[in-house]
């Protein structure tokens, strides 16, 4: 059987979206790389260390596995990509085109890279964000989407290539921490509030932004990769809404399960990048092609944080 690629397995969404891959498909199918090792290294055997910009390591994983489909997830995330933006570009960008060209090269069935909310910008309208709209981002990391969504689009126009993308917006889990983007703060929140019983948060109360349960995500990317190619019409990429609340309201919902949680708010450079986003996002069209649909609302989400997020850090009350 022809096998699955990932890479960038140990990020936030791989570390969910391997084990996924492989309880639908089969362990051995699924080869899960990344430049770091994952933690605990166990849960996620096999796998291999790999840097995604070098080319020659990714064909020969793809040939030497007879690789047919390929999660490029590897990233820079927002405010790391702010601290270095050269770097942002060179992961980001330079590591799709390695993908892409390897794709059409070996023929590969298909391809899922990851774009986000910040492919948007301050002139796009921030609420409910249509499908196709003005997209003139501010960070580089956005830059890198912007682009990559083209890119994406160039491939299949001009090679046929079958690659799919969706952008996800802020997405929360307790698997595997967020590491440098701008919605952490909807992540650090829980781990604090179990932790210290306060939280600072980086953005303002006001602060309104779209985000997701880890859950719905990975339903969602496996949905639209399984969806049949006459489906997918949008080959930029699909917006993917689910829930929408401010940093106060977030807090307010973590106080129904912690009633002596207290949370300060002392915005930094990211305020500006979170303001330069959409606060909701229209995902009609992707709910009308492929029949995407989430599941989880803010309270069922906070829930499962806390009860997992306790188990996980062993707080027993
Ligand atoms: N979660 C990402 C970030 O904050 C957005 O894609 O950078």
């Amino acid at each position: 059987m022809a096998k699955t690629l990932v890479i960038g397995a140990f990020g936030q969404i791989g570390s969910e979206l391997v084990p996924a891959l492989r309880a639908k498909y089969g362990r051995e199918n699924i080869i899960a790389v990344d430049i770091r090792e994952p933690h605990p290294p166990e849960e996620m055997e096999p796998y291999e260390i790999c840097d995604a910009t070098d080319k020659g390591e990714i064909e020969s994983l793809i040939v030497h596995n007879q690789v047919d489909t390929v999660y490029h997830l590897a990233s820079l995330l927002s405010a790391s990509g702010e601290k270095n933006p050269d770097n942002a570009w060179r992961l980001n960008v330079k590591s799709l085109k390695i993908v892409l060209d390897l794709a059409v090269k070996h023929k590969l069935k298909k391809v899922f890279w990851p774009s986000s909310i910040a492919a948007f910008g301050p002139t796009t309208p921030r609420v409910n964000t249509p499908q196709h709209t003005i997209l003139e981002p501010t960070t580089m990391y956005g830059v890198t989407k912007v682009s990559g969504e083209l890119l994406c689009q160039y491939y299949h126009h001009k090679y046929g290539l079958d690659v799919r993308s969706l952008r996800y917006p802020g997405l929360i889990s307790y698997k595997a921490p967020p590491g440098g983007g701008t919605t952490d703060y909807a992540v650090g929140i829980f781990y604090d509030a179990l932790q210290k019983g306060k939280y600072e948060c980086f953005v303002r109360p006001d602060t309104i932004l779209p985000m997701m349960y880890m859950d719905d995500a990975i339903e969602g990317t496996i949905k639209l990769m399984e969806a049949p190619v006459e489906k997918i019409a949008v080959r930029t990429s699909y917006n993917l809404a689910a829930i929408s609340f401010s940093a106060a309201e977030l807090a307010a919902e973590v106080k129904k399960h912690l009633p002596k949680f207290t949370c300060t708010y002392v915005p930094d450079a990211r305020q500006k990048i979170a303001d330069s986003w959409p606060q909701s996002v229209d995902d009609s069209q992707a709910r009308k092609d492929w029949g995407w649909k989430h599941t989880y609302g803010v309270a069922e989400m906070t829930t499962i944080m806390i009860k997992e997020l306790k188990k996980k850090l062993g707080i027993r009350k």
